[in-house]
């Protein structure tokens, strides 16, 4: 039996997010530049966006470029800036076929312009899309997200909006950058390496992590559903004892 006969389909995980790790040391693996790595990995991103609307994810978040994926050489930066305008103005097509919505998070106005307009433009194009919302962690760093809403919180203050003593989690995470999504259920990571590497930090206090030692370019929707067949296996206790639960 594969993995998707053993997923159940009536606790399926809302929100999927995935740490994208391993395209540099896939394509040097075979001798080859980086670059070809992160092409290659948008191959995997299409085929689990597919796997999450064939059984039916509500929302799936991809960590693309971290803010401290500025700090790569630059030649790699501007290759991956060029693979993101390209890859999103290709599928856009496929995304409004497939009913999904286009989603960012991150300090976009870091990006080239170019990828600033044909994201905006993509996001226009599939607004009414209500299937999936896939998200694109772009220039994201949870560090950054939280500052930015520690600092809004204190405009409301000063601005008199808000009481401090009225500042609670639920008017916190208003202002991150998740609004509207709920908090992941399960976070992937590909390549074997353990670490959250400063993605959604806030959204992933309850999370299950699942690690996988494939790297991101060789990840396919199978991979996906043995991931979400391993979640469903998990006691999700949030504090409480195991007889509280059953
Ligand atoms: C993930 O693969 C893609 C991005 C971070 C943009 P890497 O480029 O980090 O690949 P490795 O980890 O060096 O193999
Ligand atoms: C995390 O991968 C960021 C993305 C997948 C976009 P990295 O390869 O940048 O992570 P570290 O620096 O090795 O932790
Ligand atoms: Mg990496």
């Amino acid at each position: 039996m594969g993995f998707k006969e053993q997923i159940d389909l009536a606790r399926l995980p809302e929100h999927i997010a995935i740490i994208m790790d391993g395209n540099g040391r896939w394509a040097q693996n075979q001798g080859k530049f980086r670059h070809f790595g992160h092409e290659s990995g948008v191959l995997s991103v299409k085929d689990v966006v597919e796997g999450c609307v064939e059984i039916g994810v509500k929302y799936l978040t991809m960590y693309t470029f971290s803010t401290e994926n500025w700090n790569r050489p630059v030649e790699e930066v501007n290759a991956l800036m060029e693979l993101f305008i390209s890859t999103i103005n290709q599928e856009t097509d496929t995304l409004n076929k497939n009913n999904i919505k286009l989603n960012a998070i991150g300090d976009i106005a870091s990006l080239p312009q170019k990828c600033i307009d044909d994201l905006a433009s993509a996001m226009e194009k599939t607004s009414g899309n209500t299937r999936c919302t896939l998200t694109l962690a772009l220039s994201y760093s949870a560090k950054w997200e939280l500052v930015e809403a520690a600092k809004k919180l204190a405009r409301q203050v000063a601005e008199q909006k808000i009481a401090i003593e009225d500042i609670n989690e639920k008017n916190f995470e208003a202002q991150l950058t998740t609004v509207n999504i709920p908090d992941p259920e399960l976070v992937i990571r590909t390549s074997g390496e353990h670490r959250i590497s400063n993605f959604l930090l806030w959204q992933m206090a309850y999370t299950e992590l699942y690690f996988t030692d494939t790297l991101w370019p060789d990840f396919r929707r199978e991979d996906l559903f043995e991931a979400i067949v391993d979640f469903q296996k998990r006691e999700r206790r949030f504090g409480k004892t195991s007889e509280q639960l059953n």
